[in-house]
């Protein structure tokens, strides 16, 4: 008999997860993750598993609006919330923009790091727009304000590019934020 398809049901648990507006039924161990549960449950593999522990943010997608790390998620902590994937941002105008400007300012090279990269910027731009400082945000500055490159970097410090396509990535980010397209509609 086989030990790994016995061992299952003890952990499993049926959950209902809102992906991109489309609500999933399924059934798993309480342990896995969400990243795991969108590549290879749901099968939309453009949330991109780098290092499968929290250090590079190519898994980013975004809960409830806020993003997040897939690789450190818990499926079972999405219950009832709202996940967006990359497969769901051209519904978002934030999304569509940053999709544009990546490709108008060549903002990837192999491409790997980009779902993650434009997850993360939406997320980003929501908390520019909200206020919420950064750890280089000097007590003077007025939030929602302009955003420096030292504020874009360390705001998508978590997101790293192996192919070293920081500059179009950050140029692609700015030129959504200055045309306000990068904006959310609150
Ligand atoms: S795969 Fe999640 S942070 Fe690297
Ligand atoms: S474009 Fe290749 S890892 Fe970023």
């Amino acid at each position: 008999m086989d030990p790994v398809a016995t061992s299952a049901p003890a952990f499993a648990n049926t959950i209902d997860l809102h992906i991109n507006g489309t609500s999933h039924s399924v059934t798993i161990d309480a342990r896995v993750s969400l990243l795991d549960v969108v590549r290879d449950r749901l099968q939309l593999t453009g949330t991109k598993k780098g290092c499968n522990q929290g250090a590079c943010g190519a898994c980013t997608v975004l809960l409830d609006g806020e993003r997040v790390l897939a690789c450190l998620t818990l499926a079972v902590q999405c219950e009832g919330r709202q996940v967006t994937t990359i497969e769901g941002v051209a519904d978002d105008a934030a999304g569509k923009a940053l999709q544009a400007a990546f490709i108008e300012d060549d903002g990837f090279q192999c491409g790997y790091c980009t779902p993650g990269q434009i997850c993360s910027a939406i997320g980003m731009l929501d908390e520019l727009r909200r206020g919420v400082a950064s750890a280089v945000t000097s007590p003077e500055s007025s939030l929602p304000g302009a955003l420096s490159d030292d504020e874009l970097k360390e705001r998508m410090s978590g997101n790293l590019c192996r192919c070293g396509a920081y500059v179009g990535i950050r140029s692609a980010i700015q030129r959504a934020h200055n045309t306000g397209a990068g904006r959310r509609t609150p």
